[in-house]
């Protein structure tokens, strides 16, 4: 319990614990904060026997598949109750091994793509496998990206775990192992640990662990004594979470990609629950979101209008509720939300409701009022966001709105048939292109320290590179309590460029200069008007572009990528600014004064 608390900062929408005790598995699992759990445990205190137990294995979930329900919380068991297993991760292939099972007879006692694990392992068992043999053909049979962890009742004294794209960590003590996602979870019994690789298994018993290949083979792991103390390694390491979720975009994105473009290049959203047909009848589409959320659904707009031509309008959720917007059945209705519980959103959606649009909702919180009240949902796997200041939830949103506008064309058809499945292609290759914007960010953390303080501060861009602007402009003002403002670059001229002075900041999103080359070059006619009126231009611009480098003070590159997938690149080194320059000012990054993560008020 003591480890599943010190990892509830990770998600906390349920919990629950297996233990083999007494030839009997015991399992105790609840919907809800781990009090939930922790208040079950304790009624049981009458019956200590589980106490007695040397091996065990307990979870918190997030959820990513079916709702956080009771039923739904991991401990998941194989029908006869021998084999119980717990999950982190997405398994891609599971609606195929589901369907099998079920036409083999398997009755499933939960929504979750975890617990087709437990039936399979269950099959091997009944078969003559141990439960580590068994362990090995099973995750060969998966795709997708699994931390599993299980355990037997007839085999009280091993646990057997596996991991791929999922992390694993085994804690070394004197005569105890612990196994956990984080080293966080064993910290307080010991800093002695040991990182299992890639596609390894692990299997700890009562002398020791051993550690394989899928196949069986042994394997190397790679032992490290832990050097942070508690409160450290609840952020991994890092001072703060929004740096530490800054540095998980590449993940998120990946978790959000994933099994969601199939190998034949079609985007497969199985929880998308509106048919082919609704989606064909729509004649208008509608967005509407707060804040980060918003910017999201604006970089939307510019790639639903271009791949499906139909009209696209993007709203602020405040203001589209009270404007009696038109709206009727054939309108597709979009809400973004990280939290699912924003006041504004809901309302904005029971009004959508109300005049019979379709309602899609693209959310991070499975099982929140957003989602339960759509017709349809796409849930973004970002991964429980602790920081107020939304990064990585906004990334996966526009991963989300991509897959949701790519899908739309492929199912009315596509003007631009070529040009979708190059994204397509593309979309596949952003988590290792962000994670190079990442790994350059020592000058972008340095020049924010040489700025700290100062404003305004201006952000600019057109086209895609608009909403961008926006974002960074609210990171900045939310995280370190600076006047910055995003415009559209085409409109300084009508007017803010009145507040440009000697020395004042403009942060540029250059276009690409190809594709829409016109765009690049208007932009870079922007970066010198403002350059001749003292501004200090800071441009984000496309490796390889020169065009820029004559007229901005400081240059950021970002690899190259197609137009409208560029706020996936731009979007990063704009919030790794803001939270540089407001540590730099000695701010606290994770809760900024005034905010509240989820904003359950109109
Ligand atoms: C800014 C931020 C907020 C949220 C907004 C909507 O960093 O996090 O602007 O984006 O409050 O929240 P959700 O997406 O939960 O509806």
């Amino acid at each position: 319990m003591d480890g599943l608390r010190r990892l509830e900062y990770r998600g906390y929408d349920s919990a629950g614990v297996a233990l083999p005790v007494g030839g009997e598995l015991y399992v105790e699992k609840r919907a809800g904060k781990l009090g939930n759990l922790d208040k079950a445990l304790a009624e049981n205190n009458g019956e200590p026997a589980h106490l007695a137990a040397t091996v065990g294995i307990g979870h918190t979930r997030w959820a990513t598949h079916g709702g956080p329900t009771d039923r739904n919380a991991h401990p998941h068991s194989s029908a006869d109750g021998r084999i119980a297993v717990i999950h982190n991760g997405i398994i891609e292939n599971f609606a195929v091994l589901r369907a099998r099972l079920e036409a083999e007879g398997v009755e499933f006692a939960s929504d979750t793509d975890t617990e087709v694990v437990a039936h399979l392992l269950s099959a091997e068992v009944a078969a003559g496998a141990s439960l580590s043999e068994a362990m090995h053909r099973v995750v060969r049979r998966l795709t997708g990206a699994f931390t599993l962890l299980a355990v037997h009742a007839d085999d009280p004294d091993t646990v057997v775990g596996a991991r791929r794209n999922s992390p694993l960590v085994v804690g070394r003590g004197d005569g105890e192992y612990w196994l956990a996602s984080d080293v966080a979870a064993f910290l307080s019994f010991t800093r002695e640990a040991v990182e299992l690789g890639q596609d390894q298994v692990v299997t700890i018993g009562r002398d020791g662990f051993a550690v394989t290949d899928f196949s069986g083979e042994p394997a190397k792991a790679t032992p490290y004594t832990v050097d942070w103390d508690a409160a450290a390694a609840e952020k991994g390491g890092y001072d703060h979470f929004m740096l530490k979720e800054i540095d998980e975009q590449p993940a998120a994105v990946a978790d959000t990609l994933r099994g969601r473009v199939t190998e034949t290049g079609e985007i497969a959203l199985d929880e998308v629950r509106l048919s082919d047909q609704d989606l064909r009848d729509a004649d208008k589409v509608f967005i509407v979101a707060c804040g980060t959320s918003y910017h999201a659904g604006l970089v939307a707009k510019y790639a639903i209008e271009h791949w499906t031509r139909l009209p696209c309008e993007v709203e602020l959720a405040s203001e589209f509720r009270y404007r009696d917007p038109v709206l009727d059945r054939s309108t597709l209705v979009i809400v973004i939300s990280q939290s699912g519980e924003t006041m504004d959103t809901i309302m904005a959606l029971r009004h959508a409701k109300e005049q019979k649009a379709r309602v899609l909702a693209i959310s991070n919180t499975v099982g929140s009022t957003i989602p339960r009240e759509s017709d349809a949902v796409l849930y973004t796997r970002a991964g429980l966001e602790v920081a107020v200041a939304s990064t990585k939830a906004f990334l996966t949103q526009l991963v989300a709105c991509y897959l949701v506008g790519l899908h739309l064309a492929q199912i009315r058809g596509v003007k631009y048939a070529d040009e979708v499945a190059a994204v397509l292609e593309q979309l596949a290759a952003m988590p290792a292109k962000i994670s190079t914007v990442l790994d350059q960010m020592d000058p972008v953390r340095e020049l924010a320290r040489s700025l700290a303080g100062q404003h305004p501060v201006l952000f600019i861009g057109r086209h895609v590179g608009y909403p961008v602007a926006l974002e960074g402009a609210l990171k900045l003002k939310e995280l370190a309590y600076l006047h910055a403002e995003g415009f559209a670059a085409g409109e300084l001229k009508h007017g803010p460029i009145s507040l440009i002075e000697e020395g004042t900041p403009v942060v540029v999103i250059v276009p690409s200069p190809r594709g829409r080359g016109v765009l690049h070059d208007k932009v870079v006619s922007n970066i010198q008007e403002v350059k001749a009126r003292g501004a200090l231009v800071i441009a984000v611009a496309e490796e390889g572009d020169t065009a820029v480098a004559p007229y901005a003070d400081h240059i950021v590159h970002v690899p190259v990528v197609p137009t409208l997938l560029a706020p996936l690149l731009t979007a990063v080194p704009l919030q790794v600014f803001a939270c540089e320059v407001a540590r730099g000012l000695g701010l606290e990054i994770d809760q900024p004064r005034n905010l509240a993560k989820s904003v359950t008020v109109e």
